[in-house]
């Protein structure tokens, strides 16, 4: 296999370990949270940050990491359009990200206490995830948005 496909193999590889465990994981904790028996939202949020240490942060890095090798690769001088308008949507998918990690921690661990305690789920841990699900949105949209500039590569202004 040459480096080319080995790079994309493993670029498309990481789009779809983002785009599948953010999907996911967002999937068993929104219903959870929605049918509001506390200790399973503790244990699901507990398993979301865990996915999000194992898949979603080595994929992060590796998606951008391997996207910047196929540019050298393929001769891109990163002035098309669509990697221009990429690069913008992915810093707008992390800077969503970034604080819907630390939510999902806030919200975990407030899950956490209230299962243990027994005691009804606190008003900071219902802001937490009011945001978690706000800010859920405009990043699923940006990924897909990405997915579509990757495959199409419409040509703009270069
Ligand atoms: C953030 C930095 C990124 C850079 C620099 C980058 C760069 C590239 C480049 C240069 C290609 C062209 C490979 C080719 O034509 O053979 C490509 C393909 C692709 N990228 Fe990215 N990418 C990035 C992020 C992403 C993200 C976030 C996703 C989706 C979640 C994604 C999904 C894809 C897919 C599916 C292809 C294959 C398209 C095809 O073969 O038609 N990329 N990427």
């Amino acid at each position: 296999m040459s480096l080319y496909l080995a790079l994309k193999v493993v670029h498309i590889l990481s789009a779809a370990l983002l785009f599948g465990t953010g999907l996911g994981t967002a999937f068993f904790m929104w219903f959870t949270h929605r049918s509001g028996e506390v200790a399973a939202i503790a244990r699901v949020a507990r398993l979301t940050v865990l996915a999000d240490w194992l898949f979603t942060t080595p994929a992060v890095i590796v998606q951008p990491a391997s996207g910047f090798a196929l540019m050298r690769l393929m001769g891109y001088d990163g002035r098309q359009a669509w990697l221009q308008i990429a690069f913008a949507l992915y810093l707008v998918a992390g800077a969503c990200w970034i604080p819907v990690v630390v939510l999902q921690r806030r919200a975990r661990d407030l899950a956490i206490e209230a299962a243990r305690s027994e005691t009804p789920l606190p008003v900071a841990y219902h802001d937490a995830m009011r945001w978690w699900f706000v800010l859920g949105w405009p990043a699923f949209a940006a990924v897909l948005s990405i997915y579509w500039l990757m495959v199409a590569k419409p040509t703009l202004w270069n």
